[in-house]
């Protein structure tokens, strides 16, 4: 049965969660002792799953989908732009230890060079800068298609994203305080939907919880375009009727690298087909 989603402030829990002097190890583990409340069932690395954890029938409809992924076509795209030489001769495999295999997990991480939150997508722009090539943009499908082929060669890894230092820490907080702040003409936080309501339904939907969300991408959707975590966020400010920012903006980053840091422990799964 579908519940109606009844946007209940459940402001004693979460005031457990989001304790502003909070380390971000114990709001993670804050956050697992308040998810594990809400669904006493789930296991907990089954949280990549989203709200197919919270569904039996929608989870084997989709390991039947899984074991012959629609988007085979797709990865293998993505594999010829990551296997193409460059100009120079050599390949994106160059870029990263061990060819790239069980990299992608570390990411995003806090660069001090630069100041700056690194996702995945710029350490690929990085190695095509520093190949001579040109930076392919967030929003291209040849990004898309070429993330997907390179963080499946993560599949499987355990996500361990480090927060260390006074200023890794401070991009950890804006990314924290993104999530929690309400916005746009619905006044909703992301937490409103994804910690307070998970579980419940909005418009037929079911929210998915926080830990776990940025564990599978980019996701193949049935009949649209393959979606990326960024597009995902500009999705979700549009749910509010927020103007989305864009992909690579810096307050995008820190919320990738709070988040991604929510799902420490977690396998990647990458990359996923959804309805
Ligand atoms: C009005 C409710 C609402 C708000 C607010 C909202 N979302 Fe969502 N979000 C959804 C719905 C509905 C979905 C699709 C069902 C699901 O997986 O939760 C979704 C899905 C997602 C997913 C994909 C989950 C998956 O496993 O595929 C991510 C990531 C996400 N939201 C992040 C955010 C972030 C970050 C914010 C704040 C900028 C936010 N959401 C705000 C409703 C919301």
């Amino acid at each position: 049965m579908k519940r109606k989603l009844t946007f209940i402030l459940a402001t004693l829990l979460l005031g457990a969660c989001i304790g502003a002097k909070a380390s971000p190890v114990e709001d993670r583990n804050d956050l697992i002792t308040y998810y594990k409340q809400i669904f006493p069932d789930i296991k907990f690395e089954d949280y990549i799953y989203g709200t197919l954890s919270m569904n039996t029938s929608a989870k084997s409809q989709y390991d039947d989908i899984m074991a012959f992924p629609p988007y085979a076509i797709d990865l293998d795209k993505g594999q010829k732009v990551w296997e193409s030489p460059f100009k120079n001769g050599k390949q994106f495999s160059s870029c990263f230890p061990d060819g790239g295999k069980n990299v992608a997990g570390i990411y995003p991480y806090y660069d001090k060079a630069t100041a700056r939150v690194v996702t995945f997508e710029n350490a690929i722009n990085a190695c095509l800068r520093a190949n001579g090539e040109q930076d392919l943009s967030y929003g291209e499908s040849e990004m898309g298609l070429l993330t997907a082929y390179a963080r499946s060669l993560s599949d499987g890894m355990k996500i361990n994203v480090r927060v260390e230092g006074v200023d890794a820490l401070a991009a950890y907080e804006k990314g924290k305080a993104y999530y929690y702040t309400r916005r746009g003409q619905l006044n909703f936080s992301c937490a409103s939907c994804h910690v307070n309501n998970a579980g419940k339904f909005l418009r037929g939907d079911q929210l998915s919880m926080m830990i776990g969300q940025a564990s599978h991408w980019p996701e193949f959707l049935a009949g649209t375009d393959i979606v990326t975590l960024q597009k995902r966020f500009m999705q979700c400010n549009r749910n509010t009727r927020e103007i989305p920012l864009k992909a690579n903006s810096e307050e995008y980053n820190d919320l990738e690298y709070f988040l991604t840091y929510m799902s420490n422990g977690l396998p990647m799964q990458s990359p996923v087909y959804r309805k």
